[in-house]
């Protein structure tokens, strides 16, 4: 006996190093009143062997359970109403267990801290395009899908536990829209401008409150959400295909009525004077930064803020410039576009034909202002390349090319092989018909000369011999001078025609 013990001890101290057991805690807080909280504990170095957890939390009144699992991995769902347990940080604490000849003994120990909140938790979303806006800049004229999105837990709480859910949405104070599905629809026509959204998720955590005006309608609703509290997850689910063959549809179809159609024309028909004070109550708490909440303690209530800034996307890339390029010039190109500043760009060099898949990136990227940049470049080789212009803002990016040719000296002289012997024959056959006419036109004006020379002589009768002789000569050279270009030239302009 006193051996069993002995060994029993030994296993005791030793089995925690041995064994190898790690053990880790998480819970999927923050979490509001009311909803369900769940804690996973996850054994490392699990050898198959049974596992028990032993959970318990320091609330008041206190939650215990134990579980005895043959995996790795143990949860725990806590339900913390939201009349019985303060909004505070708690502490749940796991035992991890193992049996020896049927007596389990501690082999360790984890915990984790979670808040249980009064508000809502979750945040406020951008969707564009039905994509996530990353980050809070979103595309001018475009459709902002603003939705909050809750965590499971808490979608589960408000389904099962409030007739009404209203969301009110203020952009800049100002009120825009009350909606009941969490969500707001809403374009942004100014560029270059911020706003500031605040959502209000409101639930009251009651039956739909009896109105005057709407008695009949009421009385099906606090039958329908009481009895029907099991089928609400499989009625969201289904909620745009209402002809469902299962013996539920009948509840299902009035449940769907109350929790979409009918908290929203309530409120408009017969309470809008109470909610108009509603409204200016809840413009103050958020506009005037008012901590008062101005619903009361059966309400459960989520603020989401989020301040936008609209920007204009990258509609339109052109890169202009010389493509075709001779071997050893530089490349310069221009690329222009429209968009909402800032730009980070970048060009990447590829050889040959390249097609753009639309995710090329860069390592290295250049921010400007302008809506234009120069691109220079030397290529070393002579080839086909491609230019791959890569261009961001903060709304979006934008990738696109340009094929670059660039052809070798050798293309030019062989151009010049052509081009220089037809331009010489072209010369010489100028040269020709120039001569020619040159010729004919001489031999033409030499007559006229001697005919002009000889009136002259007729007139001239007090020069002597010598002196005639010379002076026709002279005008014998000058006429031919005077001739040489204007009658020539003609001619040579029609050879030119022909
Ligand atoms: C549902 O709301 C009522 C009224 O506020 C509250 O008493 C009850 O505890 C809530 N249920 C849960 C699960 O928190
Ligand atoms: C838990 O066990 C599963 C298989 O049973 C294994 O795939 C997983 O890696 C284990 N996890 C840890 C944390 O050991
Ligand atoms: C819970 O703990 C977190 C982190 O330690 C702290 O920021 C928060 O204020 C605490 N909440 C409450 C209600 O004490
Ligand atoms: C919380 O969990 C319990 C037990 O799993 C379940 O009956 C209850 O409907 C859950 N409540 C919520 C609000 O999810
Ligand atoms: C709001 O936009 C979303 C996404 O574009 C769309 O699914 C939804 O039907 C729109 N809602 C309304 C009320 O127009
Ligand atoms: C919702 O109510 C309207 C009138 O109150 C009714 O005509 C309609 O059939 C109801 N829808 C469903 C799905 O029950
Ligand atoms: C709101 O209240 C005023 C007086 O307090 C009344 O004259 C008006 O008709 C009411 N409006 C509605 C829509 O009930
Ligand atoms: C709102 O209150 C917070 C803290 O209470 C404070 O930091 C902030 O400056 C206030 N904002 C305005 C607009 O008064
Ligand atoms: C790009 O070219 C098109 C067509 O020539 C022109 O309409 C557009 O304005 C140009 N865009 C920019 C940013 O220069
Ligand atoms: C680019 O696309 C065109 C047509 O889509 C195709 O003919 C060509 O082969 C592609 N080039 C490369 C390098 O993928
Ligand atoms: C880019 O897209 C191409 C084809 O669409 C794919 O093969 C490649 O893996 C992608 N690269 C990255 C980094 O996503």
């Amino acid at each position: 006996m006193a051996r069993f013990l002995l060994s029993l001890c030994f296993i005791f101290i030793f089995d925690k190093e041995v064994s190898g057991l790690k053990l880790s805690l998480t819970s999927n807080g923050p979490a509001v009143r009311g909803s369900n909280v769940t804690f996973t504990a996850v054994v490392t170095g699990f050898n198959g062997e049974n596992l028990k957890f032993v959970y318990w939390d320091d609330a008041q009144p206190q939650h215990t359970a134990e579980f005895i699992e043959s995996s790795n991995i143990s949860h725990w769902v806590v339900e913390y109403h939201k009349d019985l347990y303060e909004a505070q940080n708690y502490t749940v604490k796991v035992n991890l267990m193992k049996s020896f000849y049927g007596i389990w003994y501690l082999v360790t120990t984890a915990s984790t801290v979670f808040e249980l909140t009064d508000s809502l938790n979750g945040n406020l979303v951008l969707n564009q395009n039905n994509l996530d806006r990353p980050n809070r800049f979103v595309a001018v004229n475009k459709p902002v899908h603003h939705y909050v999105k809750l965590p499971d837990n808490e979608i589960e709480f408000l389904k099962q536990n409030s007739s009404i859910i209203i969301t009110y949405w203020f952009i800049d104070c100002m009120y825009v829209d009350q909606t009941s599905d969490y969500s707001l629809n809403y374009t942004y026509p100014d560029v270059m401008t911020d706003h500031y959204i605040d959502a209000l998720v409101v639930a009251n955590n009651q039956p739909l409150p009896p109105i005057t005006t709407t008695t009949t309608t009421t009385t099906t609703t606090t039958t329908t959400t009481t009895t029907t509290t099991t089928t609400t997850t499989s009625t969201t689910t289904t909620t745009p295909k209402p002809t469902t063959s299962a013996p539920t549809t009948t509840t299902t179809a009035a449940k769907d009525n109350v929790t979409t159609s009918e908290p929203h024309s309530v409120v408009k028909r017969a309470a809008s004077n109470k909610t108009l004070k509603k409204n200016t109550a809840i413009k103050d708490f958020i506009c005037q930064n008012s901590s008062i909440v101005p619903i009361g303690e059966t309400y459960t209530y989520g603020h989401y803020q989020q301040s936008i800034s609209v920007r204009e996307p990258i509609s339109s890339l052109n890169i202009s410039g010389l493509n075709w390029l001779q071997h050893g010039d530089l490349l310069k190109l221009q690329v222009k576009y429209t968009g909402s500043p800032p730009f980070d760009y970048c060009a990447l060099y590829i050889p040959g034909q390249y097609n753009v898949t639309g995710n090329e990136t860069c390592t290295m990227k250049t921010t400007t202002v302008s809506n234009m940049f120069p691109l220079v470049h030397y290529f070393s080789d002579s080839d086909q390349h491609t230019v791959v212009v890569v261009l961001e803002n903060d709304i979006g990016r934008t990738v696109s090319r340009a094929t670059i040719n660039i052809y070798k000296a050798l293309v030019h002289a062989q151009l010049s092989v052509i081009v220089v012997p037809v331009a010489f024959c072209l010369v010489a056959v100028t040269l020709v018909v120039f001569g020619i006419a040159y010729y004919q036109h001489r031999s033409r004006h030499t007559i006229e000369v001697a005919d002009f020379d000889f009136g002259q002589q007729l007139n001239l009768d007090y020069k002597t011999f010598t002196e005639r002789l010379r002076d026709s000569f002279r005008n014998a050279v000058n006429f031919t001078h005077r001739d040489d270009t204007e009658p020539l030239t003609s001619d040579t302009r029609y050879d030119y025609m022909t």
